[in-house]
């Protein structure tokens, strides 16, 4: 490739299915729905400020936190984006209890289920802060032509056959992987494609950046206390003190510490015993984008994509980031708990 040469994002898919004969035209289909369906949200993003589309809408999601009307826009539009590409038998999603099941002829021969936070870091839309989407993908359990099932949703992240992210930020990137490293590409406005940017990314062992909400510090297990101190102490052979970096945004903190190197953490909390983050369509798939990128994801003990999901919506505490620092943070857990 040549430095004028664009890669755009259905080259790539094309290219990558014809490299790798196992690659099955199908996903690269879905995949292809995806990127146009984060270009019509990105819009709506873009535009949130003119248009009566900020603000809440009054009524709550199943966490029952309070919905914006721009994570109904983006479940609804990807909702109807992947039904009309008809790869996928059924979707669940952050905003809906139970997942939506595709019952006409064509949708019920898709060989995929499609999990997604369809609009991550909500709070910081009326502040016009990034935000951005989460989605993963599997092959259902289910036998094509049949109605799905919760089983074909309930599988241990290692089963993902794709994942990835948009970040509707200072410029809009779609970052995914099907298990052959993780590329990023960044949507051109001015040719309204997603053009590649960032080739098989890479995490760095080490990183001088952790994220986490520190105000819950009262709240946090001691061994993440203890190693927020180690963060903070200063050692100049380990480049510490690190710098704190919050978002509130799963996505935007996990897309900075993936490319500058540092962790992310969402630890159990008095109030959270469970933690917040959700395994299946937050942990899950960004897990399966940092392992690629040669980083770590566990629960502070055990790695993500082995967790065994008993429900769609199950929340886990989450570490993930460069593997050195989430070592680091687990060895403190495992001392101090
Ligand atoms: P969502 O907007 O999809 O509900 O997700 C918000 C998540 C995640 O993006 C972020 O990491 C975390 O919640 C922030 O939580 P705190 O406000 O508790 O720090
Ligand atoms: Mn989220
Ligand atoms: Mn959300």
């Amino acid at each position: 490739m040549n430095q004028f040469e664009v890669v755009t994002l259905s080259e790539f898919i094309l290219n990558s299915q014809s490299q790798f004969p196992q690659a099955e035209g199908d996903l690269s289909h879905l995949l292809h729905h995806v990127g146009t369906a984060a270009k019509i949200v990105n819009r709506e993003v873009n535009k949130a400020g003119l248009v009566d589309i900020l603000g809440e809408m009054g009524t709550s999601n199943v966490q029952g936190e309070d919905q914006k009307k721009l994570d109904i826009f983006a479940n609804d539009h990807f909702i109807n984006s992947l039904h009309s590409c008809g790869e996928v038998c059924a979707i669940a999603s952050e905003e809906n209890e139970s997942f939506i099941l595709f019952d006409d002829d064509v949708a019920r021969n898709g060989k995929y289920v499609f999990l997604m936070d369809p609009l991550d870091g909500s709070s910081n839309i009326d502040v016009n802060v990034s935000i951005g989407t989460i989605f993963s993908i599997y092959k259902r359990k289910t036998k094509v032509g049949e109605k799905a099932t919760m089983d074909d949703f309930l599988q241990p992240g290692t089963e993902q056959v794709a994942a990835g992210y948009i970040l509707y930020g200072s410029s809009t990137m779609l970052v995914y992987t099907t298990g052959q490293g993780i590329n990023g590409f960044t949507l051109d406005p001015s040719i309204g494609e997603f053009c590649l940017s960032h080739k098989l990314i890479k995490n760095p062992e080490d990183g001088v950046i952790y994220s986490l909400n520190e105000g819950n510090y009262l709240k946090f297990p001691a061994g993440v206390k203890q190693y927020i101190k180690y963060c903070q102490e200063k050692d100049a052979a380990t480049n510490r003190p690190y710098s704190s970096r919050y978002i509130g945004s799963l996505v935007s903190d996990v897309h900075r510490n993936l490319l500058k190197g540092g962790i992310f953490m969402y630890p159990i909390t008095d109030s959270a015993p469970k933690g917040k983050l959700r395994l299946l369509y937050e942990c899950n798939p960004i897990a399966f984008i940092i392992e690629q990128a040669g980083g770590k994801a566990t629960d502070g003990n055990q790695r993500i994509m082995e967790l065994t999901p008993t429900s769609l919506h199950q929340r886990t505490p989450f570490y993930c980031g460069s593997t050195n620092m989430v070592n680091k943070v687990e060895e403190f857990i495992r001392v101090f708990g």
